[in-house]
């Protein structure tokens, strides 16, 4: 069944979908999983084009987009650097969007720059999908997240998530927090005060109901943990390279931190890691990030499919 309210959207911010629309993309991307595996076949998007378009470096969006549309039987236009475009003999973004816009059917946009999904969300006709904008938000990782949240839990209500790390500059957890608290999630920020959730972000959660805790202690918190997102420090993104210094390496998960946690604590990470966890933790059954970035796959079929009115799956 084609759900027409997805049709032809775009996706800048999860704030763009409620709680039903986000369950709806999780229903659909559990229907792609034999798929994205490979153990089922479809071309029922054949004939589309999806234009990647990577303005920042990425392994796991890039290519899981990729990979989707090539097992929807979609075609890829991509461009992984912005001195390869016209970009660099001072075309516009706006510009380049009209053109990418004539060449394919979606749009999918990584940009250095907070807003620039939605500047050309605003210029291209088709569908603009936003893969990331500079410290912004990261929409479609949080739809893998979740994802990935609700098949290890079997739920998102209720749970006491822990969001370690780069709070200020991490995207991946301005888009998360605001699609836990839509699901009722209890909330707890562990970074440096220099590095906590902007107040902006803050403010909005709280006018959803949610009413986050905060601290600089992990240990502290660690143990009443369901999960526990930990994200890498955006160096970056740091104007002075000497505050980032002060910050590195101030939280490393290990077996050792670990210990006092819950048996079935579930660890993700949006990866890249750097070292904020030890090798040592991968083969736990805390570490569910390698799974967490297959997700992407199936995440970002159903997207693809929906947006683009696919049938038959
Ligand atoms: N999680 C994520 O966005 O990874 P990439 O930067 O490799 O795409």
């Amino acid at each position: 069944m084609r759900i027409m309210n997805f049709y032809d959207k775009d996706i800048v911010s999860i704030r763009d979908l409620n709680r039903k629309q986000i369950e709806e993309i999780l229903e659909v991307s559990e229907r792609m999983v034999p798929y994205a595996m490979g153990d089922k076949r479809t071309k029922c998007l054949e004939g589309r084009i999806l234009g990647n378009l990577f303005f920042e470096p990425s392994t796991r969006t890039r290519l899981s987009f990729e990979s989707a549309a090539h097992r929807l039987g979609i075609d890829v236009i991509d461009v992984s650097e912005m001195s390869m475009t016209s970009i660099s003999k001072g075309e516009t973004l706006a510009d380049t969007i009209r053109m990418v816009d004539a060449y394919c059917d979606l749009i999918v946009l990584r940009h250095p720059h907070e807003g620039a999904a939605r500047l050309a969300a605003k210029f291209s006709i088709n569908p603009v999908v936003n893969a990331g904008d500079g410290a912004g938000s990261h929409p479609t990782q949080t739809l893998l997240d979740l994802f990935t949240i609700k098949r290890a839990k079997k739920k998102i209500d209720g749970l006491n998530i822990v969001l370690v790390g780069d709070l200020k500059y991490g995207r991946t957890v301005h888009s998360l927090i605001d699609a836990l608290a839509m699901f009722g999630a209890n909330l707890t920020f562990v970074a440096p005060e220099s590095l906590q959730m902007p107040d902006d972000n803050m403010k909005h959660v709280k006018e959803m109901g949610a009413n986050p805790a905060v601290t600089d202690d992990l240990t502290d918190v660690i143990r009443y943990a369901d999960v526990l997102y930990v994200t890498r420090i955006q160096k970056e993104r740091f104007p002075d390279p000497s505050e980032y210094n002060k910050v590195a390496g101030m939280y490393r998960i290990d077996n050792e931190m670990l210990r006092e946690a819950k048996s079935d604590l579930v660890v993700l990470h949006p990866l890249p890691r750097v070292d904020e966890i030890a090798p040592e933790v991968d083969g736990t059954p805390h570490a569910k990030y390698f799974e967490q970035a297959f997700n992407g796959i199936p995440v970002r079929m159903a997207l693809l499919y929906l947006i683009l009115g696919g049938e038959g799956i």
